[in-house]
C-alpha cells in the first residue's frame, strides 16, 4: 500500500521540557495515527545552548529508528521552522515558577506570539492548524492569531486538555470508576485557576455526575479549586511545571481534533458563546469534523456555572487589555 504524504509538524521550544516528551509521540504515530508519516520542524531560540542541545534530542529521535519519521528540520528561524506546516505547536515559552501566576508570564511570552503569529501567516500551509500552550496559553493564542491576515482565526487554538484530563481523573478517583467511565466533563474559559471545569452536565457511568458523587459542597468547593490549582500543586511538587502530563495532554488535543466525532474541551475564539466576551480565546466543548470543528452549544448552564463562566471571561478581558498593544 502507498504510504500517505506526510504531515509537517513544527514544535516550538523543542529542546524544553515538554518537547522532551512529545517529540517522541508524534514520531511514533500516537497524535497523528500510526500510518500517518511526519516531518518534525524544530524551533529552538537561536544561540548555541538550546541549538546543541536540540541536536541531542534530534540524535536520540534518529536512535529510535521510527518508521514514520521522514525528516526532521533543526532551526533558530521561525519562518524555516513554520514552511509548509500543517501543524504548528506553539510550545516554545518561559514557564512559570513556585509563587508565581500564569498572567505573570505575559508581557515576557506575549511577545514571542507577535513574531510567530506571523511567521505562521507568512508561511505555514494553506491548511495550517495551530495549537497553543506556552503560558498563559488562551492569551497568546489570541496575540498570535490577531497577526493573521490569510489563515482564519478559527484555526488557532489553545490548550485546556490538560485540565481536562485532571478534572476526569480527580472525579473519576472520587466515584472510584475508572476514568473512562467520566464523560462531558469539560473546561469553560482561562487555563487558569479560574477556569470552569463543567461537573453540572459531567456523566459517570452514563449518570450525571452530580448525582453520583451526591456531594454538591465537595464539588463546588473542593473539585473546583483542586482542578484549577493543580499546575502550581505539581510545580510544588516537582520543583518545575508538568512536562509529559502536558506533553500528553497536547497529544490528546491534537488527536482530538482530527478525529472526526471526537468531542472535547478546546480554547477557541469564542465569538460570544456560553457568555463569553466577542474575541476572548476560551475553553468549550468542540467536536471535530476532521480538518475542522464544530462548537458545541447546547449545554444550558444554570445560574452557579453561569456565575463561574463570568469569573474566568473576566480574567479572558483583563488579560486582553493588559497586551492589548501587542495585538494586530
Ligand atoms: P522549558 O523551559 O523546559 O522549555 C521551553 C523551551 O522553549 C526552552 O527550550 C526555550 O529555549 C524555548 N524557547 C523559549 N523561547 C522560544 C522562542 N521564542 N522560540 C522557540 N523556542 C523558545 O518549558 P516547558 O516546561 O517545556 O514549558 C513550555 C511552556 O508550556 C511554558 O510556558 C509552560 O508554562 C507551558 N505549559 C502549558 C501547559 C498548558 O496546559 N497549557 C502545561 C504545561 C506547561
Ligand atoms: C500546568 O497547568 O501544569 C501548566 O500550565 C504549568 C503551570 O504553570 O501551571
Amino acid at each position: 500500500m502507498a504510504s500517505k504524504p506526510p504531515i509537517r509538524v513544527a514544535v516550538t521550544g523543542a529542546a524544553g521540557n515538554i518537547g522532551y516528551a512529545l517529540l517522541f509521540r508524534i514520531a511514533s504515530g500516537q497524535m497523528l495515527g500510526e500510518d500517518q508519516p511526519v516531518i518534525l520542524q524544530l524551533l529552538e531560540i537561536p544561540v548555541e545552548g538550546p541549538q546543541k542541545a536540540l541536536r541531542g534530542v534530534a540524535m536520540e529521535l534518529e536512535d529510535c529508528a521510527f518508521p514514520l519519521l521522514q525528516d526532521m528540520i533543526l532551526t533558530g528561524d521561525a519562518d524555516t521552522a513554520f514552511r509548509d506546516a500543517n501543524w504548528c505547536l506553539l510550545v516554545g515559552s518561559k514557564p512559570r515558577g513556585p509563587g508565581m501566576e500564569r498572567a505573570d508570564l505575559l508581557k515576557d511570552n506575549g511577545k514571542i506570539f507577535v513574531a510567530q503569529g506571523r511567521s505562521i501567516d507568512k508561511v505555514a500551509a494553506d491548511d495550517a492548524r495551530i495549537a497553543v500552550v506556552g503560558n498563559p496559553c488562551n492569551t497568546n493564542c489570541m496575540i498570535a492569531a490577531s497577526q493573521a491576515k490569510r489563515l482564519g482565526q478559527d484555526r488557532f487554538t489553545a490548550m485546556v486538555r490538560l485540565d481536562e484530563n485532571r478534572g476526569r481523573a480527580l472525579l473519576a478517583r472520587k466515584a472510584g470508576v475508572a476514568v473512562g467511565e467520566v464523560s462531558e466533563l469539560f473546561i469553560y474559559g482561562n487555563h487558569s485557576p479560574t477556569m470552569f471545569a463543567d461537573f453540572t452536565h459531567a456523566r459517570i457511568g452514563g449518570r450525571p455526575a452530580s448525582e453520583v458523587i451526591g456531594d454538591k459542597a465537595w464539588l463546588e468547593g473542593e473539585y473546583l479549586p483542586t482542578v484549577g490549582k493543580r499546575g502550581a500543586a505539581v510545580i510544588e511538587a516537582r520543583g518545575q511545571s508538568s512536562a509529559a502530563s502536558a506533553a500528553n495532554a497536547l497529544v490528546d488535543h491534537v488527536r482530538g481534533l482530527v478525529t472526526p466525532g471526537a468531542l472535547h474541551a478546546v480554547a477557541v475564539p469564542s465569538h460570544g458563546r456560553y457568555g463569553f466576551s466577542e474575541g476572548v480565546w476560551a475553553g468549550m466543548p468542540v467536536r471535530s469534523t476532521g480538518t475542522g470543528y464544530e462548537v458545541v452549544t447546547s449545554y444550558d448552564m444554570d445560574a452557579f456555572a453561569k456565575s463561574k463562566i463570568k469569573i474566568t471571561n473576566d480574567e479572558l478581558v483583563a488579560e486582553r487589555d493588559t497586551v492589548k498593544e501587542m495585538l494586530a
